[in-house]
């Protein structure tokens, strides 16, 4: 599969300060997780990945807060992606991947997640300017 750029673009935003912001540190996370290191030395991968795991939790908090109403299937998602990096995280231990494979994996998962399920909570806060307060 051919390497795509780590790198944030603004068509990532979707229109909540938490969100964005939130956003663009995880990607630069991801970017900074170095590509060569000690064989089996997953703490590497732990910045990233601590820093998904708090963004997932205020991201669900937010869509709480703002009555989002398909949290539930972000929820699920969300919890797939733990799933499957904590499966990455193990292998790696057994040097069954690599951290440019892991990069590219989770920038293309948290790319696609953004672009087509976080979208939809900007565009329910458009129509729910009310819900603006909770945006901080
Ligand atoms: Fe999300």
């Amino acid at each position: 599969m051919a390497r795509q750029d780590i790198v944030w673009s603004d068509e990532f935003l979707v229109g909540s300060t938490l969100i964005d912001t939130q956003h663009k540190k995880l990607i630069g996370l991801i970017c900074d997780t170095p590509e060569k290191s000690a064989p089996g030395d997953a703490s590497l991968l732990s910045a990233a990945i601590n820093y998904t795991t708090f963004h997932f939790s205020d991201e669900e908090a937010f869509m709480e807060k703002i009555g989002y109403p398909e949290l539930e299937t972000q929820r699920k998602e969300h919890r797939r992606l733990m799933k499957i990096l904590r499966s990455h995280v193990k292998d790696y231990g057994n040097g069954e991947t690599n951290f440019f494979d892991f990069k590219q994996f989770m920038f293309r998962w948290i790319r696609a997640h953004i672009m087509e399920s976080d979208q939809k909570i900007g565009v329910f806060l458009q129509s729910h300017p009310e819900m603006r307060c909770h945006d901080k």
